[in-house]
């Protein structure tokens, strides 16, 4: 099997790309785990989407494409040049609420809403403040983070953190979790 045989990209994807190019954002997701994203957004419909680091909208466009016309994904970074991108490309979609703000700050500004789907995909909500972006998490809900493999882009003394994180969600009660070695390496969290 090929698993990289995908060739329903988001409409958006090839924009976006050459959008994040000049900006030299070396963060993005791969194709793998936008696919991923978008199969399990598909399973939420009326669904309430989270993305924490929107980075230049990549793996939004992804969720996005996943998603049924009632759902809706509020997706927050505190880089506003990147945002930019993710503006251009993604911003007639009425679905799409983008949010500029300190991951941190919103998590902790927001505990009382809920949703059914979580991509945490910056410091906030996965290396801090973990267990305020796990409580927004409805009964069922998903929470999806990936980079769990070696990366390049990972700064010195980042590896150690990696396998502590992934400790610590399983070590939370209410949870079921798998790790996945697959793509950038991911882990999905359920609530029960
Ligand atoms: C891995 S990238 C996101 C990539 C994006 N989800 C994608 O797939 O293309 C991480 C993002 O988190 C953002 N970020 C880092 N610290 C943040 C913070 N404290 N609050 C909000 N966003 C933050 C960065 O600006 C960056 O865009």
């Amino acid at each position: 099997m090929d698993d990289q045989a995908n060739k329903n990209y988001p409409p958006a994807l090839h924009a976006i790309i050459e959008g994040t190019q000049p900006l030299g954002f070396d963060m993005a997701s791969e194709p793998k785990t936008g696919a991923l994203l978008r199969v399990l957004a598909a399973s939420k419909p009326n669904g309430t989407f989270l993305e924490i680091g929107t980075g230049t909208g990549l793996s939004a466009a992804w969720i996005l494409q996943g998603m049924d016309d009632n759902s809706i994904l509020t997706s927050i970074d505190n880089d506003e040049d990147a945002q930019r991108v993710a503006l251009e490309h993604l911003g007639d979609d009425t679905r799409f609420n983008l949010i500029f703000a300190d991951g941190a700050e919103w998590l902790q500004q927001n505990q009382n809403l809920r949703f059914d789907f979580i991509f945490a995909d910056a410091w906030p909500g996965k290396f801090s403040h973990l267990e305020l972006a796990l409580m927004l998490l409805k009964k069922g809900g998903m929470y999806i983070i990936d980079d769990l493999l070696p990366q390049a882009n990972w700064p010195e003394g980042h590896a150690p953190k990696v396998p502590t994180l992934m400790g610590q969600i399983e070590s939370l009660p209410g949870f079921t979790t798998v790790r996945m070695a697959w793509a950038s390496g991911l882990m999905l969290v359920v609530r029960h």
